[in-house]
């Protein structure tokens, strides 16, 4: 289960009901999945899409969301280094962004418009829908491993918009883990 951390306010949420209120009212959903039936997260894109069909198939039908992928990104992915950095940006893009982490873990940052940046660690089971337009950047964990499932409302519509504010800078783009809580 994801750890969300109010850096500004030196706030640590790391309760489900806490969690999901708190990012509620800064507009950003999340929710806990679990598998319909037992799938490994080794396991090829589609039985992964297949074993979360359920959860894709309501979520498309809320959002708009037309296709479903899975993205794997891992120490050895090619090109890595360059890649991350276009994500560790703060930036908005024009649709959504939805990621269900199947495995790994990963460092979002958004920052509402009318109240502190939330640190948001993700771990496998969490889903975070990040609507359009909400300012946000994202980091790996030091395993730099995540699989995750993406949503698309239209994938032309993915494309970084960057803010140039330089408010990413401001935060440490560090995963504390859970057993780090304070
Ligand atoms: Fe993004």
């Amino acid at each position: 289960m994801a750890v969300v951390r109010i850096p500004e306010k030196n706030r640590t949420l790391a309760e489900k009901a806490a969690i999901t209120d708190y990012l509620a009212g800064v507009g950003i959903e999340y929710e806990v999945w679990e598998a319909a039936q037992p799938v490994h997260p080794d396991a090829p894109a589609e039985e992964i899409l297949d074993a979360y069909s359920g959860e894709i198939e309501t979520l498309k039908a809320r959002g708009g969301y037309v296709t479903a992928d899975v993205i794997n990104v891992t120490a050895q992915t090619p090109g890595l280094d360059a890649m991350l950095p276009k994500f560790s940006r703060e930036h908005w893009h024009d649709e959504d962004e939805v990621r269900f982490i199947v495995q790994g873990s990963g460092l979002f940052h958004v920052h509402p418009a009318e109240s502190p940046v939330v640190a948001i660690e993700v771990e496998t089971g969490d889903l975070i829908r990040v609507p359009r337009g909400t300012l946000h950047w994202f980091d790996l964990c030091s395993s730099r491993h995540i699989r995750a499932i993406r949503l698309f409302q239209d994938t032309s519509g993915w494309t970084p918009h960057y803010t140039g504010s330089g408010v990413d800078e401001k935060f440490e783009p560090v995963c504390f883990g859970r057993a780090f809580q304070s």
